[in-house]
């Protein structure tokens, strides 16, 4: 029997942070309905304290979905959390996400605090935060570079203060998998409580890590896994939901699973960067335009003897209409036989040979060799 992994999108919130990527809150709702379609589990809808806006969204996402639980950001302050609680009032699976700085330099330089003054603001903001919903999670920000004893200690004093969900983040991106994954280990070994609640992991792709970082997390224990669509977010983003889904589908042999319906990873992936005007690159795992694009001669000629030679997802379990075969001067005959008959042309050997000799002349002018092309090359 496969184990569940619960995916928390916080598109929304940590995604809608990147400058010029803002929804309007009529927006926020639309993705957030095709968030609910995709079978994410939990919906992060947004920081309420921050701006009216912020908090008019998880009030009107709230209202539009009913699967996925909402959550709310906020900080280990009275009057976030209270306002997390009143934008959620309308949501039918409420849950407050609050937190404070965990490592020395966050504790140091953001707080001017000590080790022992966050613990107790973190345990106070929990215990206000219970008093008001029945499902909180707690975030130890920057936990990838926190002191794992102390780490251990505040997430058992968060747990034992009543937090659901504790969330280890790598906030700015600084962890190597081995270092990431050995730290969720150590608090399963080292967190007495840690079986009363659901260890998170969120993290961040300043080494381009997030991904590794986060199956590193969830290998060791993690049950729920913090992402967003395309991997959007802060500075060079967070971790992409459709990048762990499909890591996690693929080897079935981790023995997990999630609720995602994954043939909607491309439609969703285009919507939100449409909405939110921010392309995805070209080779960007899972939902980039060349992610199923086969251009090499080998690799062309390979793929078209058995599509497994040189994919190990079919593109329709991601919602991708079709692999395609991108004709360019580093194709053989085989890809340009195979177009043409898609065409409806023909050939027997001496004829295609010429074909093609005039083909790689044009593919090394125009580049990419295009249907229209390949009408004016049989003429
Ligand atoms: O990166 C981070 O630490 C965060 C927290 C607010 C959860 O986004
Ligand atoms: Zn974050």
């Amino acid at each position: 029997m496969s184990q569940r992994v619960y995916i928390f999108d916080t598109t929304l919130r940590d995604g809608e942070q990147v400058p010029g990527c803002q929804l309007t809150t009529e927006e926020k709702v639309v993705v957030a309905k095709e968030l609910e379609r995709l079978g994410v589990d939990i919906i992060e809808a947004g920081f309420p304290i921050s701006s009216p806006g912020d908090f008019r969204s998880v009030v009107e996402i709230s209202k539009a979905v009913t699967t996925p639980r909402v959550c709310a950001l906020s900080r280990a302050i009275q009057g976030d959390i209270d306002a997390a609680a009143e934008a959620l009032k309308s949501a039918k699976l409420g849950r407050i996400h609050t937190g404070i700085g965990s490592s020395d330099i966050h504790i140091r330089n953001k707080f001017n605090s000590t080790r022992d003054k966050v613990l107790e603001q973190g345990v106070a903001a929990v215990k206000y935060a219970r008093n008001l919903i029945d499902d909180v999670e707690f975030y130890a920000e920057d936990a990838g570079r926190a002191d794992l004893e102390f780490l251990a200690r505040l997430t058992e004093a968060v747990i034992a203060a009543g937090a659901t969900v504790v969330n280890i983040p790598d906030t700015t991106g600084y962890c190597l998998p081995e270092q990431y994954g050995a730290k969720i280990k150590y608090l399963f070994n080292n967190v007495p409580n840690i079986d009363k609640a659901v260890i998170s992991i969120h993290c961040h792709n300043d080494l381009g890590l997030a991904t590794a970082n986060s199956l590193a997390g969830i290998t060791n224990g993690a049950r729920q896994v913090e992402v967003t669509i395309n991997g959007i977010g802060e500075r060079a983003g967070n971790t992409s939901l459709e990048e762990v889904v499909m890591a996690l589908k693929v080897h079935k042999d981790l023995g997990l699973e999630t609720g995602i319906d994954t043939t909607r990873l491309f439609p969703v992936s285009n919507l939100v960067s449409q909405m939110m005007r921010m392309p995805v690159q070209a080779n960007k795992a899972i939902v980039g335009r060349n992610a199923f694009a086969h251009s090499s001669g080998i690799h062309q000629d390979g793929f078209l003897k058995h599509a497994e030679n040189y994919e190990i997802m079919n593109p329709h379990d991601v919602g991708v209409p079709e692999s395609s075969i991108v004709l360019t001067a580093r194709s053989g005959r085989h890809a340009l036989k195979h177009r043409l008959e898609l065409l409806g042309f023909r050939y027997d050997k001496p004829t295609l040979d010429g074909i093609y000799k005039r083909f790689l002349d044009m593919a090394d002018v125009r580049k990419q060799v295009n249907d229209k092309d390949l009408m004016e090359l049989v003429r």
